[in-house]
């Protein structure tokens, strides 16, 4: 990471940031930067930056609301972050990064498609080989159009030699959408015949799979630090993004979504108040330490074998539906190898055990929750 600064004739301070503020002493070399030219009228420019830590989130609201900034991002998923902040910056689409684009189909054959997936595993190890087809093929379509390109084969030509046009796919291909207490009614299961379970052990052990930014193991924390079960439990919060789980361990959250949120949490069954776990920052919310520090969150990829084990709940709620069938038996296989004996497995409203030959694995516990329970070996 490199910060250079230039004073112009106007007199503002024009900060840019070249590279990811990827530590704690980054974000500090950052922070004291701005300290000392914050009475100046400032335009920070992030080149490469997708996500910022806390810190810098709130050094920003804090400039916006105080002095004259302007702030200036070139990735798109930085811009919708802070957006939903309430930090408002000016987003500089970079052109197409695709040139010299001769080709005129714009469609690619499902072999063509499984081949260039292939080609994304050996490149980049990201492996989409057992993603379902007809999804994966639509967000390659989408950021075909986004990138303004008509042929497959230039953009998998490019997608392959490019990392950064690479990291436009990959963001397609990652479908985060989450909420806090989401689908409320299975959070009230989980508290009224799952819990009293877990409460009989001396320690508590969660994985929360494809965790997106957080909302799901912070509802369960909240959940668990009601009903008295907190101090006694760790939670393993897992994505393949690593700019989802970079917000997750930031634990901001927009105002804009706090309606629905406490309405899912009164749903849910638990007492309290929703807002007592949460710091108003301004615009946004920040989750309490308390929460925070009984979560390790981690970039980690269901396609691969390695297992994280002795779990006394898994919660993977839809994360499989994107997978087939395949790759879903796999999952579930790792995830009943990551169990304790009677260990609860929670999937996801529109996911199921019965055509990926699950119960091989599980047994349905509540079925019309989404909730199983290993079988015994
Ligand atoms: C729709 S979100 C679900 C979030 C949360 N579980 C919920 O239900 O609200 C799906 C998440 O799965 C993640 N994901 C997709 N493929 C994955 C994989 N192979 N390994 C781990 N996470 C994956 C995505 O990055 C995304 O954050």
């Amino acid at each position: 990471m490199k910060i250079n600064l230039y004073n112009d004739s106007r007199d503002i301070c024009h900060v840019t940031v070249i590279g990811e503020l990827e530590s704690f002493s980054e974000e500090n070399t950052f922070l004291e930067s701005i300290e000392a030219v914050k009475s100046k009228t400032l335009h920070i420019t992030f080149l490469d930056a997708n996500i910022l830590g806390n810190r810098t989130v709130e050094c920003l609201y804090q400039l916006q609301k105080n002095y004259t900034l302007r702030l200036f991002v070139l990735k798109a998923y930085l811009f919708s972050y802070l957006y939903s902040l309430g930090i408002y910056s000016n987003f500089v689409a970079s052109k197409s990064l695709m040139e010299n684009q001769t080709e005129k189909s714009c469609n690619a054959e499902p072999e063509e498609v499984k081949l260039f997936l292939q080609d994304i595993k050996e490149r980049y190890g990201y492996d989409y080989t057992l993603y379902q087809i007809e999804s994966i093929t639509r967000r390659i379509q989408a950021c075909m159009l986004k990138e303004n390109v008509r042929g497959f084969k230039q953009f998998r030509q490019a997608i392959l030699q490019n990392e950064q046009l690479f990291e436009q796919l990959f963001l397609y291909f990652s479908v985060n959408t989450t909420e806090f207490f989401r689908n409320p009614e299975v959070f009230n299961e989980i508290k009224n015949k799952i819990v009293p379970y877990l409460s009989t052990y001396p320690n508590i052990k969660i994985w929360c799979a494809g965790c997106s930014t957080g909302e799901e193991p912070y509802s369960l924390a909240i959940l668990l630090n009601e009903m008295g079960l907190l101090k006694k439990t760790q939670i393993y919060a897992t994505d393949i993004n690593p700019y989802v789980i970079e917000e997750a361990k930031n634990g901001l959250y927009s105002l804009k979504n706090l309606e629905k949120n406490i309405e899912n949490y009164r749903s849910s069954g638990v007492k309290g108040s929703f807002m007592d776990n949460f710091t108003v920052k301004g615009d946004y919310i920040e989750i309490n330490e308390e929460l925070k520090e009984k979560i390790l969150f981690f970039q980690h990829s269901l396609d691969g074998n390695g297992i994280l084990n002795e779990f006394h709940l898994i919660m993977c709620r839809n994360v499989l539906i994107y997978f087939t069938p395949l790759l879903q038996r796999k999952a579930l296989e790792n995830f009943a190898n990551s169990l304790e004996r009677n260990g609860f497995l929670v999937l996801g409203k529109s996911e199921g055990i019965l055509h990926n030959n699950g119960y091989d694995f599980f047994c349905d516990f509540n079925k019309a929750y989404k909730l199983y329970k290993k079988i015994e070996e």
